[in-house]
Order: structure tokens, then sequence, then C-alpha cells
């Protein structure tokens, strides 16, 4: 067991020993490390500014830079990882980053508090070579918040930027950080499994499933930590003590997405930002739903086992892949056991998971779905949770529907399918009354909530609405969204 962790950070090789379970990487940066460019803003995963790259070999010989909140992630969680903050981006003779520059010369550090966030969103997408065209720079930037001007300036930098893949800085950047990983795994007891920090609160990364398992029996009560994107809001919000934690990202293999062709087997440790990339040819309606999770920073450190054990009533994936027929898989020691998902939720906080079993896949019928819609209503278009999820999912053969899937997510205390409105569907043709009709029935199915996101009778209204505008977009093969630039109904000539 080691309990030093092992980085590269700014290209040179950190090896830290001693520090508690529990310390966020922001934390160590700017109380050890002294490098306070990197800022505080919510502590919340929420607003940006606290933003730096983790970069990894991404299989294809290259790195794959994330942007990802330093607020939110425990310093565990980047053994073996290159780490760039804003004061590794100037060259060894202190000339500025291209990034940098152009943040100048556009006036763009308006307040300043923010502005190293935003540079450190723009070198994630300058190494990756995607994410600055203009279409493309909203997405960047949607997890960087800023509260005082405006982003025209900002914008107007990232338009300038030639995200040339081939850069040369961006290159030797890469060169220089894939050394460094070289050299970290040559260590001795690199492959070691982790532990750090003293009980109660011990961060633990095995990297084998089997050490995975083992550490999980001997430790029943630990809190298994996927990206952090909730947990790590449980210290730095809610200023829990937390005990055992036992991480899935070390595992090798559990950030790996298998493909038989029929199926995708999703494992513990895959992103949201993973999974976009392999099924945004396939199966678009979902890939525009995870675009929607949270923002890059988000989707690149949250997973989607994490999504679903969490237990929210108002996680995003829970409907889809209900509605798709995805099934779920729970092991404990080397046993394993698969069934719906749908089935996995049983009331409010209670899931059907067994002492010690932890979800070790989703498993994802592969794409396409052509009648698969995904409508997710929010206060915020992008970096905000749901307060009504509809994912809709019906199959029509010889005019008449079929088959019927409908998964709400905010109208109960679990992710649930609305049965009396699927049966109103059943056996009738494609006809947007039946989908009134169905939408009529809703009350039947449920009783929500009232709260910050939203009252009951909204939340009703909504769901009807939504599954009427499902029918619409069916019947009249056109689709009503707000998305990218405004609005587009695509639905001129229709009551
Ligand atoms: C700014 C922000 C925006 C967000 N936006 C969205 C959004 O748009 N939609 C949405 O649905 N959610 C959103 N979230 C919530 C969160 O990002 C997601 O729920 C995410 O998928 C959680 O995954 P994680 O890997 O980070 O989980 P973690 O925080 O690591 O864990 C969450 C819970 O799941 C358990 N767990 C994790 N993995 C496993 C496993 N393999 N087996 C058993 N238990 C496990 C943990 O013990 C914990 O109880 C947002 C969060 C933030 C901070
Ligand atoms: S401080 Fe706001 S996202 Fe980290
Ligand atoms: S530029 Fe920092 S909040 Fe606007």
């Amino acid at each position: 067991m080691r309990d030093e962790i092992r980085f590269v950070l700014n290209g040179r090789i950190q090896r830290v020993a001693g520090c508690a379970g529990d310390i966020t990487l922001l934390q160590w940066l700017r109380e050890q490390a002294h490098l306070r460019g990197t800022k505080e803003g919510c502590a919340e995963g929420d607003c940006g500014a606290c933003t730096v790259t983790m970069a990894r070999p991404n299989g294809d010989g290259r790195l794959d830079y994330r942007p990802v909140n330093a607020c939110i992630l425990f310093l565990g969680m980047i053994d073996g990882a290159a780490i760039r903050t804003v004061e590794g981006l100037a060259d060894p003779d202190g000339n500025l980053h291209p990034v940098q520059t152009a943040m100048i010369k556009a006036d763009a550090s308006q307040c300043g508090f923010c502005t190293p966030g935003f540079i450190m969103s723009f070198y994630a997408a300058w190494q990756n070579g995607n994410g600055l065209a203009p279409d493309d720079i909203d997405n960047t930037l949607a997890g960087n918040l800023c509260r005082c001007t405006g982003y025209r300036p900002i914008v107007a930098a990232a338009a300038t930027l030639d995200c040339a893949r081939n850069s040369d800085i961006g290159n030797s950047d890469m060169a220089h950080d894939g050394a460094m990983l070289e050299a970290l795994k040559n260590m001795p007891d690199s492959a070691a499994d982790l532990c750090l920090g003293d009980p109660p609160c011990r961060f633990l990364a095995p990297v084998t499933r089997i050490s995975f398992a083992e550490a999980y029996a001997e430790n029943s009560e630990a809190i298994i930590v996927g990206g952090a994107t909730d947990v790590g809001l449980w210290v730095t919000k809610q200023h829990r003590k937390l005990g055992c934690m036992i991480w899935t990202g070390g595992v090798a293999g559990f950030e790996q997405i298998d493909d038989d062709g029929d199926m995708l087997r999703i494992n513990p440790a895959v992103t949201h930002q993973q999974l976009l990339q392999k099924i945004a040819d396939d199966a678009p309606e979902i890939a525009e739903l995870l675009r929607r999770f949270g923002a890059l920073q988000v989707r690149s450190s949250g997973t989607v086992c994490g999504n679903i054990a969490n237990a929210s009533p108002i996680g995003d994936l829970p409907p889809v892949l209900i509605a798709i027929g995805s099934k779920i898989e729970l092991s404990t020691g080397n046993k394993s056991r698969r069934f719906d998902l749908e089935n996995f939720f049983l009331d409010y906080a209670k899931q059907d998971r067994r002492a010690g079993e932890f979800v070790s896949a989703v498993l994802m019928p592969r794409g396409p779905h052509p009648y698969l819609r995904c409508y997710k209503i929010s206060k915020r278009f992008d970096q905000d949770i749901s307060a009504v999820m509809l994912a809709a999912n019906i199959r029509v053969r010889d005019g008449v529907i079929d088959h019927v899937r409908l998964a709400f997510g905010g109208m109960a205390g679990i992710p649930k399918r609305a049965g009396t409105a699927e049966a109103r569907l059943v056996g009738k043709p494609l006809d947007v009354e039946h989908f009134r009709d169905a939408a009529a029935a809703l009350p039947d199915d449920f009783t929500p909530l009232s709260d910050m996101r939203g009252s009951a009778e909204y939340r009703m209204l909504s769901a009807q609405n939504l599954l009427i505008k499902y029918g619409l977009e069916l019947v009249s093969g056109k689709t009503m969204r707000l998305a990218g630039d405004g609005l587009t109904t695509g639905l001129e000539g229709w009551e």
C-alpha cells in the first residue's frame, strides 16, 4: 500500500505524503503549494473560478486534457495525472501562452477573479484541439460564470484563438507532460494501491477490481467515490466529516466503455463526457441531454454510475436509461447480479442495493433509438439540474404504438415510469390526441412535491405539456426546442 501521492504539476513531478484523506486539490494548491492563481468562488463546482486541467493518456498515444473544478476534487483523485494551473502556462522565458495573450488583447480580464478559470478552460480546449470553433465556444465556457460584466470580450478572445491541434506550443506541453507521466509510472510502487490520510478519514484508491472489492468488503461503511461532483460538496458545503472513501477512478478497466455491438457496458469510472463522445453519432438525443448535464468541468469528472447510485429523484440519466431499457449490474466480491434499472429505485433514497454491493456497470442498449426524445426543464439552460425531466420512447408497428416507456424525473421520490399514461397510448395510432389523453392521465401516476426548483402545479403542468410536445414532435417529424441561437419551433402551420 502506497501512502504517497504522485502527480505532475505544471511540468514537474510532485510527491506528497501525509495529507488528509479529504483535502481538495484547491486547498492543496492554494494552502500548501502556494499557487493562488486558482481561485475559490462557489466551492461547489458551479462557477469555474477554480478550473485547472488534468491530463491522462487517452489510449491513442496522446493526452486527454480535462478541465476540472479543483474545489470539489479530492487530492487523491489526481494520482498519476498531469495538472496544469494558470501559473504553468507561460514558457520558461516568461512569454505568455496564446490563450493568455488573447484574453489581454480582447480586454477580457474584467474582474480578474474568474479569469484564471476562463483561461484554463481555453487551455484545455487548445490542448485537445476542439472547443474553440465559433459554434463550440459557448459550450466550452458554460462552466465558467461571469457575474460582473458579460461574456462578449471573453467570447471575442476565444474566437481569435486558432485551436490548431498540432501547434508547437500544444505539442511541446503534451510531450513534456507525457514524458513526466512515464517517469511516474516507472517509480517504485507506482502500481500499488493508494491510501491517503489516517482513520477515520482515509482516501483509498485501489488499482485492481479485486483490491477494490476487498477494500469495500473490509470497509463496508465506506463511501464510494466516482467523480466527487456530489461527494465533494458534502465536504465543502455541508462541512461533513467523512470516514473512509474508496475511489473507483484508480481501478484498471473501470474507466472503459465496452461495446459488444448491441450493448454498451459503462463501467464505474466512465464520465459523462466519455459517454457523450461515444454515443454522439448513434444516439444524438442522449448526447444532447448529456451536453446539458452540468458543464464541461462537471461532465469531465462526474460518472454515469454516480448519477444512478446517488439516489437523486432529479438525476438526468436514470429517466433516459430507463426509457431505452437499460440494466444495472451490482457486484460484491466476485458475485454480480443484473436487473432492469427501473427496478433499482424503490423509494425516496432507497435502492435495491444490498450491503457491500456497488454499481459495477450500467448496460445500455446501443442506438439508434428513433422514437426516443428527452426533455429537460431547468431554470438555466446549462449547468443546472432539472426540475422536471421526461425521457419518452415508443415503438410503432404497422402504424400502431405497441410499446411505450415514459420515464420522468422530478415527479416522484424516485425516477419513475408513468404506467397509467403509458397504457393510454398502447394500441393507439400515432395521433396527437392520444398524447393529450395520456397527458390528462398523469395526475393518476404522480403527486409531485413543491420545492425550490418548482411547485407541484408547475411540475405537473410541465410534465403534461412535455408529453403533448412529444406527440407533436413525433407526428410532425419536426423539433420544437430552445437550442443554440434561440427558439426553433419548426412547427409553422401547427396549432
Ligand atoms: C455544478 C454541478 C452541476 C450538476 N449538474 C447536474 C445535471 O445537470 N444533472 C444531474 O443529473 N446531476 C448534476 N449534478 C450532480 C452530479 O454531477 C451527478 O449526479 C454526477 O453524475 C454524480 O457522479 P459522481 O461520479 O461525481 O458521483 P460521486 O459524487 O462520486 O458519488 C455520488 C454518490 O454515488 C455513490 N457512488 C458513486 N459511484 C458509485 C458506485 N460505482 N457504486 C455505488 N455507489 C457509488 C457515492 O457513494 C455517492 O453516494 C451536478 C453537480 C454539480 C456540482
Ligand atoms: S470554486 Fe466555483 S467551481 Fe470551484
Ligand atoms: S469577468 Fe469575472 S465575474 Fe465577470
